[in-house]
């Protein structure tokens, strides 16, 4: 399917994930002919919205992310919106009735894309509705894609699995990782397996350690509710860094099919250390911002943000060290760390090779540097490759150089958004770049077992300034095992 002819119906359509990301993707999608003029979109919600109100949203949503779009009045013409009840029958039937006249007017052969932009809660009711009303029994497929939070812990994704397997098979199921999205997480895999420099090296006899950085400036903002009960290791460890981790670290799939792939990444969960009880303080840090300032301005520290807690004991940061029990990986340490209102807004991964043999040369006295490949995740995509050379002038000096290749410094490439790519991927049926049901249980089980063990513990909070790069112990971590944290700007 190259070419496909569908109807999107989203679910919490009058949201915010709806009007950042997913109409501006659509209209992308839309601008750079990847869909035709076979394709609807269908906004539902608990609001009375009109169709037209609901155009004019679409279309200033796109107006404010894209530069003078062309066609908007086409484009937002095939945009309805239908008033809803998630928990009501009727809502369902009169659902099912639009879809119909749609698959008429637009020649779909009776193609739906479900899209879960909304609270977890429903999910599951949305789901088992959608079968038993009979909005999935078409001529065509049904699919059905599904935002995070996937429940908050084993258990309660076990639950929600359950309940949308009830009416879904796995592979009808989209789980979104938007990490997955990134152009630059895609390259991980051909960097590593299209070139014949880096894969006889990607092991732990010449690869000292990996480390992930994924910071962010913003704070918690308007999310307090969500966030309270979430941190930083559910909403960003469990999903996208474990995610990069499997990347980096599983073994060549013999086929780029999605089966064939997602079963290397799963080997790698199966690999991850699980760490429990008092041995969390040895592997992982824990980090809430406190008041600080960045540039020039003096910011609330998490505990007096809306909707958050004044003794709240939810972490803002986390870094840890991961271990995977393989052939190929032990005693490799794979670092990440991740937090909010940090110094920058940067991702990156910095792979460090193991030290040369023996020095034959010096850097101004010191030691030479260990060769790095660093992948540049955003805002800049690209790789850098740290080397040593000579230095002019003669002597047995050396200076560091780099070797930079940025992906989205030429004018005019523009890469695709994530989202872009992910709704293309999951109308095309590509299941690639979406989280299996078996990523997300291992990743929970490994994730479950140290947020348990911090609930037992009253963390001293806030520990880390507004700004700077995490809490003190998150340097200690590495420091213990002789490595340090490589800059990330
Ligand atoms: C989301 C988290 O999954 O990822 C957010 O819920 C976080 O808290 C966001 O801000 C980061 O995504 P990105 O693409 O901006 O790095």
């Amino acid at each position: 399917e190259h070419n496909p002819k569908a109807v999107i119906v989203i679910f919490g359509a009058t949201g915010d994930l709806a009007k950042r990301k997913l109409f501006p993707s659509i209209y992308r999608l839309f601008q750079n002919k990847k869909i035709g003029r076979e394709f609807s979109v269908v906004g539902v919600g608990r609001r009375a919205w009109t169709n037209d109100f609901f155009r004019e949203n679409v279309k200033e949503s796109i107006e404010s992310s894209i530069h003078a779009p062309e066609a908007l009045e086409e484009f937002s013409s095939h945009f309805y919106y239908h008033p809803f009840d998630v928990t009501n029958p009727s809502s369902y039937l009169e659902l099912k009735d639009v879809l119909h006249n749609l698959d008429q007017k637009y020649d779909i052969p009776g193609n739906r894309m479900f899209y879960l932009a909304m609270a977890p809660e429903f999910f599951g009711t949305i789901a088992s509705n959608l079968k038993k009303e009979g909005l999935t029994d078409t001529q065509g497929w049904s699919r059905l894609v599904i935002e995070k939070p996937f429940g908050h812990d084993l258990p309660s994704a076990e639950q929600l699995n359950n309940e949308i397997r009830e009416a879904f098979s796995e592979d009808q199921i989209y789980r979104i990782d938007h990490y997955l999205g990134k152009e630059m997480v895609q390259n991980i895999e051909v960097i590593r397996f299209a070139n014949a420099i880096f894969e006889p090296l990607w092991n732990s006899r010449f690869i000292s350690n990996i480390q992930i950085t994924s910071s962010e400036s913003l704070g918690v903002e308007d999310r307090g509710r969500y966030y309270e009960k979430s941190g930083a290791l559910r909403d960003m460890v469990q999903n996208h860094l474990i995610q990069m981790v499997a990347l980096l670290a599983m073994e060549p799939p013999i086929k780029l099919t999605t089966n064939e792939i997602r079963s290397e990444k799963v080997k790698v969960l199966r690999a991850l250390r699980s760490i429990s009880g008092g041995e969390v303080n040895d592997f992982f840090v824990r980090g809430q911002y406190g008041t600080g300032q960045m540039n020039g301005k003096e910011l609330p520290g998490y505990r007096e943000e809306n909707n958050v807690d004044d003794i709240s004991n939810t972490e803002t940061y986390v870094a840890g060290k991961l271990m995977i029990d393989n052939f190929r990986w032990a005693g490799v340490p794979f670092y990440i760390r991740t937090g909010k209102r940090m110094a920058a807004k940067s991702t990156k991964i910095v792979v460090q090779f193991k030290d040369i043999p023996m020095n034959l040369y010096y850097r101004d006295g010191e030691n030479l540097d260990p060769n790095l490949l660093v992948i540049h995740i955003q805002p800049d995509e690209g790789i850098t490759l740290h080397l040593n050379a000579k230095k002019s002038g003669g002597g047995i000096f050396t200076q560091p150089i780099k070797m930079d290749y940025c992906n989205n410094c030429i004018d005019g490439i523009n890469t695709p958004e994530a989202y872009e790519k992910l709704i293309y991927d999951s109308l095309c049926g590509d299941a690639t770049n979406f989280t299996h049901w078996d990523e997300v249980a291992l990743s929970w089980s490994f994730v479950d077992s140290i947020s348990e063990y911090w609930q037992t513990q009253i963390a001293d909070f806030p520990n880390y300034a507004s700004g700077s790069m995490g809490p003190k112990a998150a340097d200690m971590l590495l420091e213990k095992d002789g490595f340090h944290w490589w800059p990330i700007t």
